[in-house]
């Protein structure tokens, strides 16, 4: 399976912190956003892996993360020059998929939650059609929202609904057959000029083909949307990383555990970064591994 991280788009509703960095690159606790949702793919056990983001902040990208081939990854860029709609990601990224299945991730999506590894490992494994995950909000009117039936099969899905038929809203994460490449070249763009993801998901509901997975209780799916969110999210991060000693979406750290790189390799990277806390804690993961 290839991956595709969508980090496009203006983070308008952040101006003025967004004004010149990114979004995605903001930092979420003690790391940037992106490394969140690449930690995602990574443990979907997913290597290579498509960048996508705009013309101005390409350079900012490839500066934080190369070729990933320090991570035992293969990241690759790619543009979006305008907000054209998150489908379009699966037609700049066709080459990048060529005949494989594809998991597209959004950049400001965080997630968090026990053995989320094993599921998302279970159900790349088991994909056929679309698999879409579900999340409880307060606001469901503020995204895709879905209705599934007892064995989950998607029903119905919505983008924004000003009444939504239920309060689970679809998080950023998707994975996909190789169908997708096809059905967005084929999609209409919508009022406001967009490849919408929800239609593109709507093309596989109607193939009977979609399923749609509870993350449910115990589990975290952070908003990075606005100052407030931001904030949030990066106080969620560091309660839990200073209570429990761990750390979330520490990719060096996942990229060992996932056996991407070795105890030597994650060691170097913890010490080029070694005058910080997260430096040193790769460090203390590099050689517990090795003392272990
Ligand atoms: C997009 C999708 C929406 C999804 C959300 C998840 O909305 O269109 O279906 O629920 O991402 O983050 P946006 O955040 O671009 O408004």
């Amino acid at each position: 399976m290839k991956g595709i991280i969508l980090a496009g788009g203006t983070g308008s509703r952040l101006y003025p912190i967004t004004l010149a960095v990114s979004k995605q690159l903001l930092p979420v606790g003690d790391k940037p956003m992106i490394y969140y949702p690449l930690s995602v793919l990574m443990l979907a056990d997913i290597r290579d892996i498509l960048v996508i983001t705009t013309p101005g902040h390409l350079a900012q990208f490839q500066e934080l993360l190369g070729d990933g081939s320090r991570l035992g990854l293969n990241i690759s860029y790619a543009t979006q020059s305008q907000p054209r709609g998150i489908a379009e990601a699966f037609i700049i990224g066709a080459d990048h998929i060529g005949d494989d299945q594809v998991a597209l991730v959004l950049g400001d999506n965080i997630f968090h939650g026990n053995s989320f590894s094993d599921v998302l490992l279970r159900e790349s494994a088991g994909l056929s059609g679309c698999t879409l995950f579900g999340y409880p909000v307060n606001d469901p009117q503020r995204y895709g929202v879905g209705e599934t039936d007892a064995d989950g099969k998607l029903l119905s899905i919505e983008e924004k609904p000003a009444r939504p038929r239920s309060n689970r809203a679809i998080t950023g994460l998707y994975l996909y057959d190789n169908d997708a490449v096809d059905i967005a070249k084929n999609l209409r763009p919508s009022a406001r000029g967009e490849l919408e993801i929800t239609d593109m998901n709507l093309a596989y509901l109607q193939r009977g083909r979609a399923r749609l997975v509870d993350l449910g209780r115990g589990f975290a799916w952070l908003d990075t949307g606005t100052p407030e969110a931001l904030l949030q999210a990066g106080h969620y991060v560091r309660t839990l990383e200073e209570r429990q000693g761990v750390r979330i979406a520490c990719i060096e750290e996942v990229a060992l555990r996932m056996g991407f790189i070795g105890a030597e390799q994650c060691r170097r990277l913890g010490a080029e970064i070694g005058n910080s806390d997260y430096g040193r804690y790769v460090m203390t993961i590099a050689d517990e591994l090795v003392g272990a």
